[in-house]
């Protein structure tokens, strides 16, 4: 990602203001703060990341794009302090919404995927 902004890997001025970036939700005019409550269990958390999956390919579909963002999770305690979340939730995650703007080279940037044989076992 780093390279495709062209950040050198020791230009950590660069590195340092990209991070900053999660902060402000890399500039979409939506962010949301998904939050669970502490007496979910696993179970639970994967029901909520099924729920944020929906939201990312429901943008997708509406020609919009999200940024996941676990980075909102470092500040629990400021992020529930401003949005008035209560302390039985756990901040989990950030979601950034926009229309991708097509032009800027981290969003050219992709990542490879595995193949399915890395994750799957087939049993015949
Ligand atoms: C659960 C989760 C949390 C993430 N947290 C961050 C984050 O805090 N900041 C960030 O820049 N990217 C974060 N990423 C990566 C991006 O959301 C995105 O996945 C990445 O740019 C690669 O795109 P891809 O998901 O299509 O491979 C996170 C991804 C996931 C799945």
């Amino acid at each position: 990602m780093y390279k495709a902004l062209s950040i050198k890997q020791d230009d950590i001025e660069l590195r340092l203001s990209q991070i900053r970036e999660n902060f402000k939700f890399f500039g979409a005019p939506v962010g949301m703060i998904v939050t669970i409550d502490k007496s979910f269990a696993e179970n639970g958390w994967g029901h909520v990341g099924m729920f944020i999956q929906n939201i990312c390919l429901s943008a997708v579909e509406r020609g919009m794009g999200t940024c996941l963002q676990e980075s909102w999770s470092i500040y629990p305690e400021t992020v529930k302090d401003i949005l008035n979340i209560p302390d039985n939730e756990v901040v989990w995650c950030g979601i950034a919404l926009g229309y991708p703007n097509k032009e800027h080279p981290i969003n050219n940037y992709r990542t490879s995927r595995e193949s399915i044989e890395k994750f799957v076992t087939f049993i015949e």
